[in-house]
């Protein structure tokens, strides 16, 4: 496969893989295939509230269209470019390219340049649309209309559909923790590793707007071009109660009580950074999706997960459920009431597990303490799972025990 046949399939399932992929055509078939279609089309439905991808087209005269999940577009895709149809036009979030492959198959692919993408597939083709989200479709949300995810009379477009509901997901679980936090008084913030801030944009919007609260929201992350980006977000939408800083969240230091810290695809052990942070300042509820655990996986020696071992994909993930289960048993011993739930659908991301932590009041103690602490000692002895990063932030801050006392060496 030459460069550009690579170039072209990066595209395709990047497209797919993150719900940008808004048309794809294929035609002039090959003198090999044995298509009697000499023009598909593929685009994106929602069906259930899942995607999907349409392949429709006529066969004869007679139109036909078959719905694939997105790891079956992927496949069927794979199994006709360039091998059944030579010409492929390709849209994937407003941008345009074109591909032909010679009869040797050798691929040309051209990115078009000042395209746009046509106005009637850029709005939602959601086919079932009877769930009521927090933030309702139909009513144009400032955030929303600015980062495209929307259009300026409130529809919601189709390539951004995932993420529209991802948006959702999350504020239910803000909606879930809200009476943990002030009523009354300004409820302070840290969004730790807030990147594009979609979700702190929406944060900001269902406690402001929906819920009615005040708020003193900063998102924080080390990138200094996502926190420029979102300084103009909130500059021209005129926002009041949330900004941006560059950072490192391991140093970061707050100049007032945080009550909510939130940290979602912190890379690896910034995610413990974030967890440790919130502890060392007493936050009252933890959100966190964790992403990327790479720090067992990398120290974990050959053999010594018996079975998972054997194969490199059930190690790791083995060794990110392990790094959440300890974080979460860890939470519980510092003073936290911990659970751990599903993020987005499994079909999305696999980075799709929330950990949710409030803090108990002081005198409460947990009923599931002692058993929590039993489980940990002895799967970490079988297992022979070392002290992970949450375990020595916690243990620098002075929150936890020395590893002795926890881990039996
Ligand atoms: C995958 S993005 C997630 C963005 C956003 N929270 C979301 O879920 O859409 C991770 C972000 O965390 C930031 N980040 C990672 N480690 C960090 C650290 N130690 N301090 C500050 N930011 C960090 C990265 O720069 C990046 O913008």
């Amino acid at each position: 496969m030459n460069d550009d046949a690579e170039n072209l399939f990066d595209v395709i399932e990047s497209g797919v893989g993150e719900g940008t992929l808004q048309r794809v055509v294929l035609s002039q078939p090959t003198r090999r295939s044995q298509t009697t279609t000499n023009r598909v089309e593929i685009r994106p439905i929602m069906l259930k509230e899942k995607q999907f991808y349409q392949w429709s087209g006529l066969r004869g005269s007679q139109a036909f269209h078959e719905n694939h999940d997105p790891q079956a577009i992927l496949t069927a895709l794979r199994a006709s470019i360039g091998i059944s149809y030579r010409h492929i036009h390709l849209a994937v979030e407003g941008r345009q390219w074109s591909a032909r492959f010679s009869r040797r198959g050798k691929c040309r692919l051209i990115q078009e340049k000042h395209a746009s993408t046509p106005s009637n597939s850029s709005i939602s083709t959601d086919h079932n649309r009877k769930r009521q989200y927090l933030i309702p479709e139909g009513q144009p949300v400032p955030f929303l209309v600015q980062t495209g995810i929307m259009t300026p009379t409130g529809q919601v477009r189709s390539r951004h559909f995932h993420k529209f509901r991802q948006i959702n997901r999350y504020v239910e679980f803000i909606a879930d923790v809200v009476d943990k936090l002030p009523h009354e008084d300004v409820i302070h913030i840290v969004d730790f590793g807030c990147g594009k801030s979609y979700l702190t944009f929406a944060t900001h919007y269902y406690l402001t707007q929906i819920a009615q609260r005040r708020v003193a929201i900063t998102g924080l992350d080390r990138r200094n071009d996502v926190v420029q980006t979102c300084h103009k977000i909130v500059e021209s939408l005129g926002l009041v109660g949330i900004h941006f800083e560059q950072g490192d969240i391991s140093t970061y230091s707050p100049s007032d009580h945080i009550h909510l810290v939130v940290s979602l695809h912190a890379c690896n052990t910034a995610t413990d950074d974030a967890i440790s942070q919130a502890v060392r300042w007493g936050t009252d509820v933890i959100l966190s999706v964790p992403c990327c655990q790479h720090e067992l996986n990398a120290v974990v020696k050959a053999g010594q997960i018996p079975l998972l071992s054997r194969h490199g994909i059930l190690q790791e993930r083995f060794c990110a459920l392990t790094t959440d289960a300890v974080r979460s048993a860890l939470l519980e011993q510092v003073g936290y009431q911990t659970q751990v739930l599903e993020f987005v659908d499994m079909e999305h991301t696999a980075k799709n597990l929330l950990i949710r932590a409030v803090r108990r009041n002081s005198n409460s103690e947990s009923p599931q303490l002692e058993q929590v602490t039993h489980e940990l000692k002895q799967f970490c002895s079988v297992f022979q799972i070392p002290d992970l990063h949450l375990q020595r932030r916690l243990q620098e801050f002075e929150l936890l025990q020395p590893p002795a006392d926890i881990f039996p060496k």
